[in-house]
């Protein structure tokens, strides 16, 4: 199937590694032009380079996402490379120290206003684009109830982001602007977090690859895929939703 984005100029954050880094080739292969931003300067020339290796125009700054002026900045800069913005998927998380005292406050920067500050940045690029999305990666943590200790916050978050999306879903549809959310389960990468359970903790990995019904992890790819395809005009009747890509962990049926 054509997803129809050639050409289309998407942003999307966290792009130097794990899903962020496989939403951007999933993008870049159907032919869109990408601007992405990460904190660390070395994985993100790696990314470029990989992308810019698939034949893809590839914009790329260090920023970190929680600086909100930088981060904005950022925005308006990748808008002038690419001539515009069709398409924003928002894949950062940071992980915020649980034993910090600014644990609750650091997090709700970390995983729900930088989501915010990016709407609104994007906004009045989106209003004048033939064929916009927002894509927002949440997590199964958003409806679990079983999260262990050093996840409440982030859960919380991740919960309250797939809200918004909701929110923004109907906001937005007049304006011609879709918004959906996918929520991962866990997804295993080289470098990864579940690369480093799996090396410190293999009974936790193991724990966590047989509560899905499918009996392992995801691979990056598999949350780019529905990424690329609810930022493309191919789910042009789809707003509001939350994609669960958990490969059947959750034992609820999805209403
Ligand atoms: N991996 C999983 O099992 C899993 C499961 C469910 C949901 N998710 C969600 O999927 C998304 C991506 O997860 P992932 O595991 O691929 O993430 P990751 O390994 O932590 O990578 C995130 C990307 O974002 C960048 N980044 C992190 N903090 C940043 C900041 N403050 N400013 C700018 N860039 C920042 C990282 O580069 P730098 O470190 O260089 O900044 C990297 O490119 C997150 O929203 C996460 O909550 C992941």
């Amino acid at each position: 199937m054509d997803l129809g984005l050639k050409g289309a100029r998407a942003l999307v954050t966290g792009g130097s590694r794990g899903i962020g880094a496989a939403i951007c080739q999933a993008l870049a292969k159907e032919g869109a032009v990408i601007a992405t931003c990460a904190r660390g300067q070395e994985g993100l020339e790696a990314a470029l380079a990989d992308l810019r290796s698939l034949g893809a125009t590839a914009y790329g700054q260090a920023v970190d996402v929680r600086d909100a002026a930088a981060f904005k900045n950022w925005v308006q800069s990748a808008a002038d490379d690419m001539g515009g913005i069709d398409l924003v998927v928002s894949n950062v998380s940071t992980r915020i120290d649980p034993t910090s005292d600014a644990w609750w406050s650091d997090t709700f920067e970390a995983d729900l206003m930088q989501h915010v500050r990016l709407r609104d940045a994007c906004l009045p690029y989106l209003e004048k684009s033939d064929s916009a999305a927002m894509v927002f990666v949440a997590s199964i943590a958003s409806v679990m109830t079983t999260l262990p200790p050093h996840e409440e916050a982030y859960g919380a978050m991740k919960a309250g982001l797939v809200n918004l999306v909701g929110q923004w879903g109907s906001m937005m549809a007049r304006k011609g602007i879709r918004v959906n959310a996918v929520s991962p389960g866990p997804v295993f990468f080289e470098g990864g977090w579940w690369d480093m359970v799996k090396t410190k903790d293999p009974d936790s990995y193991k724990r966590a690859a047989g509560m899905s019904a499918i009996g392992r992890l995801a691979d990056p790819a598999e949350i780019a895929n529905a990424v690329t395809f609810l930022a493309s005009p191919r789910s042009s009747f789809t707003t509001g939703i939350n994609l669960r890509i958990d490969g059947g962990l959750v034992k609820t049926a999805n209403f």
